[in-house]
This record gives structure tokens, sequence and C-alpha cells, in this order.
């Protein structure tokens, strides 16, 4: 993965409690988050007391070439959402200048915290579906906007052991959203979660709070067997 490649594009902590329908996470244990990439949820919660590591592919580079490339990439990504506004519900973000706020601002929140995070092991640099920790190390195993919005370009079987190699990690796993770029629901979902049944692991889907892209309501659930 070459880093002219790569498109930075970062959630809020408030964006991460309402899609994983978290509650006082900074009292929930280690967190896991897969594919965190520059969203400001590891920042905010370590700030908050609570504990998180990140993993994304993104973290081999340092603070300055992520933060260029997020300055010379921001606004092609903002004229994409533009000239598709109507795939998205302008409520809890208002509008598309809300939008570019929110996500900046959360970008700079995780660059302002990245380099110390690096330091103490918050941001650790590894690719789905290979996490370089044991079994069962985290609490709860969040991912967001990796796994199901990228269905057309991630095959089912990198969906699968992804899923598998974050269910390992830890006792509970969220994955949010479920639907693809298109807002379609990931013609992997229903596989996955029968596939990962019949290993013994349960799974859910719960509706969310959170609301920005149409269809992507739920959020999924995934429990492993107790060790
Ligand atoms: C759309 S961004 C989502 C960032 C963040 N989770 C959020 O919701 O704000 C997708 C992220 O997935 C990361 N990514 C790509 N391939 C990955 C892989 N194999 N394993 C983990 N993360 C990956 C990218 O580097 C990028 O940071």
């Amino acid at each position: 993965m070459e880093l002219e490649h790569i498109v930075p594009w970062g959630r809020s902590y408030d964006e991460y409690v309402a899609m994983f329908s978290l509650e006082s996470p900074e009292r929930c244990g280690a967190f896991l988050g897969c594919g965190d990439g520059p969203a400001a949820f590891n920042a905010v919660l370590t700030a908050q007391g609570g504990h998180v590591v990140s993993v994304d592919p993104l973290y081999r580079w340092g603070r300055a070439p992520i933060a260029e490339r997020i300055r010379d990439t921001a606004p092609t990504l903002m004229r994409q959402v533009e000239a598709c506004q109507d795939q998205f519900e302008w409520n809890q973000i208002a509008s598309p200048d809300a939008l570019r706020q929110t996500r900046l601002h959360s970008m700079d929140i995780f660059l302002a915290d990245y380099e110390a995070g690096r330091r103490a092991g918050r941001y650790v640099t590894a690719a789905l579906p290979h996490l370089p920790f044991p079994p069962g190390h985290f609490d709860q195993v969040l991912c967001s906007h990796v796994l199901f919005t990228y269905s057309a370009q991630l095959d089912f079987t990198f969906h699968l052991a992804a899923l598998r190699a974050m269910a390992r990690a830890g006792r509970e796993l969220r994955v949010f959203p479920l639907v693809t770029l298109k807002g379609e629901l990931s013609p992997h979902l229903e596989a996955a979660r029968r596939a990962l049944g019949s290993e013994g692991m349960d799974s859910e889907l719960c509706p969310v709070s959170y609301r920005f892209q149409r269809g992507a309501t739920h959020m999924l659930r995934v429990f492993p067997p107790p060790r």
C-alpha cells in the first residue's frame, strides 16, 4: 500500500459512540479499533481515561506525510460527497460544509495525538486479516467503515478472515456499517454470519442512533465463545 493511493478520512469520537452504541466507553475495558485511520476515537477516549489500541496500515507513515495527504485529498473527497448528496441524510450532520468541518477537526485531533500515541503503542501498523495480538486480548473490538463498506473491492474470503481475526482478538466485535458504498446491504453479510455461526460465534444486527449514509442503520455484533 502506497500513501498516494490512500485517502485518509476520519470520524469523530461522538460518531464512534453513536455508530457502536457505546455507553461510558472509558469504563468498558480495553478497545481495539480496526482500520481507525485518522479518526479521533483513540485520542479522545485516551484523554478521557479509556484504553484503546488502533490498527491501520496507514500508521507506517509519520505525522507529517499523513497530514500532507489529508490536506491534498480532502477537497477531492468533499467534491465527491457534494456530487452525490442524496446518498446521505443531512440531519445529524447538517450540510457538506458541516461534514468538512467535523472531519477536518477530528483528523486534527488525531494528528495532535498521533506521535505520542504511536510511542505509547496506541497506534499499531497492521492490516486485516492479520492482527498482532493474542486471543481475547481486548474487551471490545470495533471496525468502522472498512468491512462491508468496500464489499465490491474486498471479497468474501477477506471479509470472513477479517471477522474471524477481530472476533478472536476480543470478547465482542462490533462492525458498522453493514452497507456498501452504494448503500446496499453487503452481499457478504449473511454468508459471513452463517460461517461464524457454524464456528460457534453468535451474531446479531442491532439498530443504532447514528445516521449519515442512507441505509446505514444497524451494526453487527459478534460474540466469540468464552475462552
Ligand atoms: C474509510 S476509512 C475509515 C476510518 C475510520 N475507521 C473512520 O470510520 O473514521 C478506512 C480505513 O481502513 C484502513 N484500511 C485499509 N485496508 C485495511 C486493512 N486491511 N486492515 C485494516 N485497515 C485497513 C485505511 O487505511 C483507512 O484508514
